[in-house]
C-alpha cells in the first residue's frame, strides 16, 4: 500500500531496473468484477500489477456528485490482492493536488465534444488530466482501461498518442451480470426497483446491434428503436442513444464498418452508461 507519489514512482522505476514490467489499473475505488477482470490481466501480462484508487474531484460535475461516490478502501483493497495486485497506490487528495491545477488537459474536437462531453462538461477533462498524472508518476507501462467507458478509452489513447507516454493502453471487455447489467460501482447507489430497471440499457442495445446487423436501417431508425425500448421503462430517463463510428465517434451516413452503440440514462437518481461494439462487413 503506497500514498505518496515519490513513493509510487520509487517502486515502479527499481522494479523496471530489475526488468520487471509494470501493470497500472487505474481506479476510482468501489471495485467490483470489472476491475477484478482489468487487475487479473494486469497481472496475468506484466510483472507487477498496480492498481491506483483516487476519487479524482476534477471529473465529477458537482462537489455533491463526487461525495456521494462509493467508496470502501479495506474492502478494495482485498479485491485488489486477490485479483494478483502486488500494489495499491492511493494517495490523498493533497498528495495528487498539493494546489490546484493550473495547467490541465483539454480535449479539442469531436472526441470531447459529443455525448459525455456534452452531458457532463468538463468531465473528460478531468479524466485525462489525471490520467496523465498518473501516467507521468507510473512511468513506462501497461495501463489497463474498460470498454464499458468507451468514450474514456478513446481519450486515455489520444491522450497517449498526443503526449507521448510510454503507455501501451490495454482495452478490456465490459465485465456483465447475469440479466446484462454493466458491472459498474454506481450500480451499488441503485435500490432494488432500480437495479432490476437497469437491464433495459443493455437490452436497447443488443436491439440496436441486432437492428445494425439485419440491415436496412439508418442510424436515426437504431437510435430511436433503442430510445422506445429505454422509455418503456419507467424508472429510466434516458440522456442518449446512439449509433457512431466506432473510431471518430461521429454519427456515419450508413452503417458499414466497425460502429458502437452508446446509451446514457438516469435510473432514479443515478447515472449509467453502456454501449456495444458491431462491425458490419
Ligand atoms: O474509469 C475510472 O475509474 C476513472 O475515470 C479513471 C480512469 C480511474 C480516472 O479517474
Amino acid at each position: 500500500m503506497i500514498e505518496r507519489v515519490a513513493e509510487l514512482s520509487a517502486a515502479l522505476e527499481a522494479r523496471r531496473a530489475a526488468a520487471s514490467t509494470v501493470g497500472l489499473v487505474p481506479t476510482l475505488g468501489a471495485l467490483h468484477d470489472g476491475h477484478a477482470s482489468l487487475i487479473e490481466r494486469a497481472a496475468a501480462e506484466c510483472d507487477l500489477a498496480c492498481v491506483s484508487i483516487f476519487v479524482n474531484p476534477l471529473q465529477f460535475t458537482s462537489a455533491a456528485e463526487a461525495a456521494a461516490y462509493p467508496s470502501g478502501l479495506d474492502a478494495d483493497v482485498v479485491l485488489a490482492e486477490k485479483a494478483g495486485a502486488t500494489v495499491v497506490f492511493a494517495p490523498t487528495l493533497e498528495e495528487m493536488y498539493p494546489q490546484p491545477p493550473a495547467v490541465g488537459v483539454q480535449i479539442a474536437g469531436q472526441l470531447g465534444a459529443t455525448l459525455e462531453g456534452v452531458s457532463r462538461p468538463g468531465h473528460l477533462d478531468g479524466v485525462a488530466t489525471v490520467v496523465a498524472k498518473l501516467f507521468a508518476m507510473a512511468g513506462r507501462c501497461r495501463a489497463y482501461f474498460g470498454e464499458k467507458d468507451y468514450q474514456q478509452l478513446l481519450v486515455v489513447r489520444r491522450l497517449v498518442a498526443d503526449l507521448s507516454f510510454p503507455v501501451t493502453v490495454v482495452a478490456c471487455p465490459t465485465v456483465r451480470s447475469i440479466d446484462g447489467v454493466a458491472e459498474s460501482s454506481r450500480n451499488r447507489q441503485l435500490s432494488s426497483a432500480e437495479r432490476g430497471a437497469a437491464p433495459v440499457l443493455c437490452r436497447a442495445l443488443r436491439a440496436g446491434a441486432a437492428a445494425v446487423l439485419a440491415g436496412g436501417s439508418e442510424p436515426g431508425e437504431v437510435a430511436g428503436l433503442m430510445a422506445d425500448i429505454v422509455a418503456a421503462e419507467p424508472l429510466v430517463e434516458l440522456d442518449y442513444a446512439v449509433v457512431v463510428d466506432a473510431a471518430s465517434l461521429v454519427v456515419p451516413e450508413r452503417l458499414v464498418g466497425e460502429l458502437r452503440l452508446l446509451v446514457a440514462a438516469r435510473v432514479g437518481g443515478t447515472r449509467l452508461i453502456d454501449n456495444v461494439g458491431v462491425r458490419v462487413a
